[in-house]
């Protein structure tokens, strides 16, 4: 009989999201944190830029917002917005009190003393950062302050299944409490109870075929969440990000925007710029205008890539600011002190995802969802440089307020029955996914990319509903491996993408068809709810 636990609190997915709760929380909680491969697999360990908020002296939290809206297309909500920009500072001192060390100024005059870099969409100096490697730094302070702590459970190489709720156990109302998760070393499914679960499980970028993300990037919190009966929001606004490099051995390495922040020039092939004839921001508007410009020269010119070139700075500047991508393509040898780099757009993060309120709640009681995998209205129809790493420190803290006020109104979970594999046998056929795996992220890649039209996403969703069909077959009679718990979780994002961009008839922010080249006047969310879905909940 496979293992079973039973917690106060359980996280799925142990990124900025997932720790920022788990250390909000009080030290007398049993907690259990859940990676799916090692505890530092997300995306949060390979962020570059930084966080954005408000330090400088010329800079207000009115124009953090403002910055935030106009990138969002008119689809933010504001309350989202001024929720998360009015906590910015807040998150940073206390991701300095957990051990975080952000740059600073070697001779500074101003209040704060922090070096502040510039991205896309941001009228001011606002993002905090350690050189190019935030994400380590942050990945690296929040795991060791969560391995510090004795209340806090880790455990690796474990990959959530599916959510245990009250429906499913056949009781009155709609709860959340546990799910069922893959040991990924042993081959055995746990059984994990908890009186709150919280889905912190990142973006859903590898539906596509190019992306800057990990491989643990497979939608799977929303796809649970859709699963057991939580309606999605808005994902049909899947971030590109203009700059990552092309190389045939680099899988996908992000050039961070503050590359252009710093001055960095965007390249054709013949060495001219070309970004303000498509913005008067030039290299620093919003990533979906510099990701379509950037698509629509590379078709232009049948070009294979562009080029970003920043080494018109000071080489001691570059090698100081930038040291990770300067060592990186020096080792596919391109010296970013002279050489301009040449890039590529990959899908990069997912605006959409779990509905969720100022708390985290989703539409499942003692449910919540935190990070990437949460709709909370915070980056509308396009998100803004270093906007998400706050939104997962500032939800995280705001999810764990609520779990403390939430405690002594709920109960100890029921039982559930262990999983239950007497009807499925070892797979014998493990083609079938790595072929349908390549299939569904290319045809993702090539139908409902960067530039979309209705016949295009009719042939996508064609296809998705075929695999849909027979990825629903194939885990019904064979026993669950990872491959097969992404790909199921990807088969249902990749639907889930492909008929919000069909309701979508316009054009705006991150979402561009040809048949539908202008913006409606009335924007409004793409609301997707799931048959299971039942309004009482909390
Ligand atoms: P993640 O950090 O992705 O963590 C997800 C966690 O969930 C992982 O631990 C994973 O193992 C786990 N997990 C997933 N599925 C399961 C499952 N089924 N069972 C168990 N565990 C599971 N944002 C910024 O604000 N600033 C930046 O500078 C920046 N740079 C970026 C650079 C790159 C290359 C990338 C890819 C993203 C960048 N972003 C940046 C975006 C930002 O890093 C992410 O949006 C953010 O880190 C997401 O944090 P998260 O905690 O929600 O998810
Ligand atoms: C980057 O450094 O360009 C990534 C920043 C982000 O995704 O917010």
């Amino acid at each position: 009989m496979s293992p079973s636990f039973e917690h106060d609190v359980l996280i799925i997915g142990s990124g900025a999201a997932g720790l920022s709760v788990a250390l909000n929380l009080p030290e007398d909680l049993k907690i259990a944190v859940l990676s799916k491969t090692t505890l530092q697999s997300g995306s949060t360990l390979w962020a570059q830029g930084g966080i954005a908020a408000v330090y400088d002296d010329q800079d207000s939290t009115e124009s953090h917002i403002q910055d935030t809206l106009n990138a969002g297309a008119g689809l933010c909500h504001e309350d989202a917005v001024r929720f998360t920009v009015e906590n910015g500072r807040d998150a940073i001192e206390w991701l300095i009190s957990q051990g975080v060390q952000f740059d600073k100024e070697e001779s500074g005059t101003s209040s704060h003393n922090f070096h502040l870099t510039k991205e896309g969409g941001h009228s001011h100096r606002r993002i905090l950062h350690a050189a190019d490697a935030t994400g380590q730094a942050l990945s690296g302070s929040l795991t060791d302050r969560a391995l510090e702590k004795t209340n806090i459970q880790i455990f690796e190489h474990r990959v959530g299944i599916d959510l245990i709720t009250h429906r499913k156990l056949f009781m009155p109302g709609n709860r959340c409490v546990g799910a069922y998760v893959l040991n990924n070393r042993t081959g055995h499914v746990e059984l994990f109870r908890a009186r709150f679960v919280v889905l912190a499980t990142g973006g859903a970028s590898k539906v596509y075929l190019y992306t800057s993300n990990p491989d643990v990037a497979t939608g799977d919190g929303i796809a649970m969440a859709w699963r057991a009966g939580c309606r999605v929001g808005n994902m049909e606004f899947n971030q590109f990000h203009p700059t990552c490099l092309y190389h045939p051995q680099a899988k996908s390495f992000l050039i961070t925007e503050a590359v252009r922040g710093e001055g960095g020039k965007l390249l054709l092939p013949n060495g001219k710029r070309f970004m303000d004839r498509f913005s008067d921001k030039a290299e620093l508007a919003p990533r979906d205008v510099v990701a379509r410009a950037i698509d629509h020269e590379m078709k232009r010119l049948g070009a294979d890539c562009l080029y970003l070139d920043i080494s018109h700075r000071d080489t001691g500047f570059i090698k100081s600011h930038f040291p990770t991508v300067y060592e990186r393509c020096l080792k596919y040898g391109i010296d970013i002190t002279r050489d301009p780099i040449p890039v590529v757009p990959a899908a990069h993060y997912t605006c959409g995802g779990i509905i969720t309120d100022q708390y985290s709640h989703t539409d499942i009681n003692s449910l919540y969802a935190v990070g990437e995998t949460a709709f909370t209205g915070l980056h509308g129809a396009n998100r803004m440089a270093s906007n998400s790493l706050l939104e997962c420190l500032v939800f995280g803290r705001a999810c764990a307020e609520d779990i403390v006020r939430r405690l002594e109104f709920s109960p100890p979970p029921p039982s559930a029955p262990s999983w239950d594999e007497s009807q499925v046998t070892d797979s014998d056929e493990d083609v079938v996914i790595s072929h349908n795996w390549d299939e569904l992220r290319r045809f993702m890649w090539d139908y409902v990319g960067i530039v979309r039209t209705d016949k295009r996403l009719q042939r996508a969703k064609h296809r998705v509903d075929l695999l849909h069909q027979e990825i629903r077959e194939y885990y019904s009679n064979y026993k669950v491996s990872n491959d097969l718990l992404e790909l199921r979780n990807l088969v249902t994002v990749a639907d889930l993408i492909i008929c919000s961009a069909i309701q979508r008839q316009e054009s705006r922010g991150l979402h561009y068809t040809l048949d539908y080249p202008k913006a409606m006047e009335k924007p409004t969310d793409t609301i997707l709810v799931p048959v299971n879905f039942s309004s009482e909940s909390w």
